[in-house]
């Protein structure tokens, strides 16, 4: 069968490989004239040597029967391989379809025009050729041109266009989260929208977050899909074994799982320096997670560390001011209690000794001096009592003298010895002062009662902006502020201020408290 018997229409091809059609059809319609052929022979062949592009006649068995030296120049084959390979073997495997059915067109006789392919070359690279292509007889003629940095350059535009519009949908995406945490949205909900945001500019990828419990423990807080296995939402399972988030739990960085099943990144969520969890993203194509997926997860979960910060700060608040409170109320009972109990009773009971004494004024003197003298050491010991109660309530000596003559008396007091170190300047606010004085105060009474210490040091120094406090003991350590309410209070007190309190006590290496309370506090 004569697969080219169509001519190509004059006018339709286009450069160099349209002047080689007209000489081929020249040649023939001069078949007569020898001489005219031979001329036309020559000019095909000057063509063919110095033509930059590749020019090839092919046959209809599939093999080319002439190259330029072009192609050799192009693919690194010597004229001679080329000519003994079908011409299809060249072409790379994912063009081999298209260019089966470009080879269709040419065989019922239409050209074809612009037609980009890639061949393989010698040394394994390929090459985007761009072929126009007409069939004529039984054979075919193709001019091709390379063209593979003009694709190159197509695909880097692509590519940093697709680049840029990853990057766009992924602020817009942060904007979205952003705007939540601005609004107070629970860290729950902040969850749930970060990993649907995940999902949407990562491809539709799988995406869960996972919450870490000091003690090992994992927990689903929000997915993207239905949940499966025993990774329920809000059921805690074990983070061991090497699945991705335990390789997260136990380095505290990013983790990569690349396998032929499976592509997995995790990133860690870091909320005020303390590993909170982990945001996991999978996927079932062989492709790996673009190398960019940690840092672009990486975003959203700074955001979240934010949202779940705030909250925690929220909720400390919260139970500061009710410890404080609870504070101020224990405080009053205690005085109620007191005073009741103690200075109360004993000025009721010497108001029974005064009555009786007056009975007993006209009859027996004697005793009544005794009374008398009775009820003076009475009342001094009522006023000694309301002395001891008063200085509990407020630091008295602190608002007359300053805290460095209150720090003295709280030395002088205390049942164990202190050696002061005070450089302070005289001007420190009240609030800072109170504030220095009850952690003082609480340091030296815990010494006392828990340390067994046979020392402390206290060091008090203001440094323009700042009043730092330390208090020292020799003593046994092992201090917890969840065993009391002591050092809770005097942190509550500290922060309130702006300040930070600093509990040093390893169990056999004595205590230290460590106060730094700003000095423009409210
Ligand atoms: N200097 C210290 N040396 C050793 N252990 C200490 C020291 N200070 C505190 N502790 C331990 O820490 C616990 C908590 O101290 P905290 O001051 O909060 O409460 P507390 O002294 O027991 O009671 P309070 O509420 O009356 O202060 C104490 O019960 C004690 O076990
Ligand atoms: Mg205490």
């Amino acid at each position: 069968m004569d697969i080219f018997r169509t001519r190509i229409a004059p006018g339709k091809t286009v450069g160099l490989l349209g002047r080689l059609t007209e000489l081929l059809r020249s040649t023939r319609d001069r078949k007569s004239s020898d001489h005219a052929s031979a001329v036309g022979v020559d000019d095909l062949e000057k063509f063919f040597d110095l033509s930059s592009d590749l020019l090839c006649i092919g046959g209809i068995d599939g093999f080319c029967k002439r190259v330029n030296p072009a192609f050799e120049k192009a693919l690194g084959y010597t004229s001679q391989e080329m000519l003994k390979r079908p011409f299809l073997d060249l072409v790379h495997p994912a063009d081999r379809a298209r260019t089966i059915e470009a080879l269709d067109d040419l065989a019922r006789g239409l050209p074809v025009a612009q037609f980009e392919s890639r061949l393989v070359c010698q040394d394994g690279s390929a090459r985007w050729i761009e072929w126009n292509t007409v069939p004529a007889r039984d054979s075919l003629y193709a001019a091709g041109r390379d063209v593979t940095e003009r694709r190159v350059a197509q695909q880097m535009i692509e590519a940093s266009h697709a680049e840029l519009r990853a990057l766009v949908e992924q602020q817009a995406a942060l904007r979205r989260v952003a705007t939540l945490i601005a609004h107070g949205t629970s860290p729950s909900d902040v969850c749930a929208s970060v990993a649907a945001e995940l999902t949407r500019i990562l491809d539709n990828r799988s995406t869960g977050l996972y919450c870490f419990s000091p003690d090992g423990m994992s927990m689903l807080v929000a997915s993207n899909t239905e949940p499966v296995g025993g990774s329920a939402h809000g059921a805690p399972h074990p983070v061991d074994g090497e699945s991705i988030a335990a390789r997260v739990f136990r380095s505290g960085h990013c983790a990569r799982i690349d396998s032929a099943q499976n592509s997995e990144v995790a990133v860690p969520i870091v909320v005020d320096g303390n590993l909170w969890g982990s945001a996991v993203v999978g996927s079932t194509s062989p492709d790996p997670l673009p190398p960019d997926t940690e840092a672009r997860v990486g975003d959203f979960t700074d955001l979240l560390a934010t949202a779940i910060a705030n909250a925690q700060a929220h909720t400390q608040l919260t139970a500061s001011r009710a410890r404080i409170v609870a504070a101020a109320d224990d405080a009053r009972h205690r005085l109620e209690r007191d005073l009741h109990d103690g200075a109360q009773q004993r000025l009721v009971s010497l108001g029974l000794a005064l009555r009786s004494a007056e009975a007993s004024a006209d009859t027996e003197p004697a005793a009544l001096k005794e009374q008398i003298s009775d009820i003076v050491a009475g009342l001094n010991d009522v006023s000694a009592d309301l002395r001891e109660i008063s200085r509990g309530i407020y630091p008295a000596i602190r608002s007359k003298g300053g805290l460095g003559p209150a720090l003295k008396a709280l030395a002088r007091r205390s049942a164990i010895p202190v050696d002061l170190d005070l450089h302070l300047d005289p001007r420190v606010p009240e609030s800072t002062e109170v504030a220095a004085y009850y952690v003082a105060a609480e340091a030296l009474t815990n010494a006392a009662k828990h340390a067994r210490a046979s020392g402390v040091h206290l060091q008090a120094r203001t440094s323009g902006t700042h009043l730092e406090l330390s208090v020292r003991d020799d003593g046994s350590g092992g201090a917890d502020p969840a065993k009391g309410s002591g050092l809770t209070g005097i942190r509550d007190r500290v922060e309130a201020l702006g300040g930070q309190l600093e509990i040093i006590s390893r169990a056999g290496s004595g205590t230290a408290l460590l106060a730094d309370i700003p000095m423009d506090a409210p």
